[in-house]
């Protein structure tokens, strides 16, 4: 069963893949496999992490755990043969105008992060992306320094004066790039009813901290 979109240009990702480069690829997903993890989040109740008012809510994904994740992560193997190991994943879905999350990097070699919501529910198109650093925290941080403190991040990038790369939000565009890229969402409007509400789905591979 193939959940990723059948395409010719896997050599292309690949490549970009193993020269460290921020590789987007839209149209990603089939669309059944968009819908099922669109609409999971949308009618979905109980969440593992609530990350407060004008925030967003979180389901989480292990190996073995969630059969379509390790569905994807089993195409994705075949496709991307430098693929370093499944660790974790997750599912967010933000509140309708929303602060999104903040400056950090992730403990991982490649993080996939793919919209599943809709391309009309921004209010403004240049809205609801995502801002990646091309640059790591200083190898003297500890991960409580890149991964939970978004102002000494924000400071560093500040002083630097590094400019970020801003991708644009569209429905079953992927962002693949390593993980201890420093990134964050950017800000976050939709319109006002569930059905526009922002929805991430993120795969992390490989660790950097074994
Ligand atoms: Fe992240």
């Amino acid at each position: 069963m193939n959940l990723l979109k059948s395409r010719n240009d896997w050599d292309v990702i690949n490549k970009s893949l193993e020269n460290n480069q921020i590789t987007i690829v839209d149209n990603f997903f089939t669309q059944a496999t968009l819908f099922t993890l669109k609409n999971r989040m949308l009618y979905e109740s109980k969440f593992h992490d609530y990350y407060g008012e004008k925030r967003y809510q979180a389901i989480n994904y292990f190996p073995n755990e969630d059969p379509i994740t390790d569905l994807i992560v089993k195409n994705l193997k075949q496709k991307i043969k430098t693929l370093p190991q499944f660790k974790r994943g997750w599912s967010f879905i933000y509140e309708n105008e929303s602060n999104g999350v903040k400056l950090h990097a992730d403990p991982s070699i490649i993080n996939l992060n793919i919209w599943v919501s809709d391309d009309d529910i921004s209010t403004d198109p240049k809205l609801n992306g995502l801002i990646i650093y091309e640059t790591f925290p200083p190898s003297d941080w500890e991960r409580k320094d890149w991964n939970g403190n978004h102002k000494k991040v924000k400071k560093y990038l500040e002083d630097k004066k590094i400019e970020p790369l801003k991708v644009y939000y569209k429905n079953n565009r992927a962002i693949l790039f390593n993980g201890m890229y420093l990134h964050r969402s950017d800000k976050i409007a939709v319109k006002k009813q569930l059905n526009n509400r922002r929805i991430s789905y993120t795969l992390l591979f490989g660790s950097t901290e074994e």
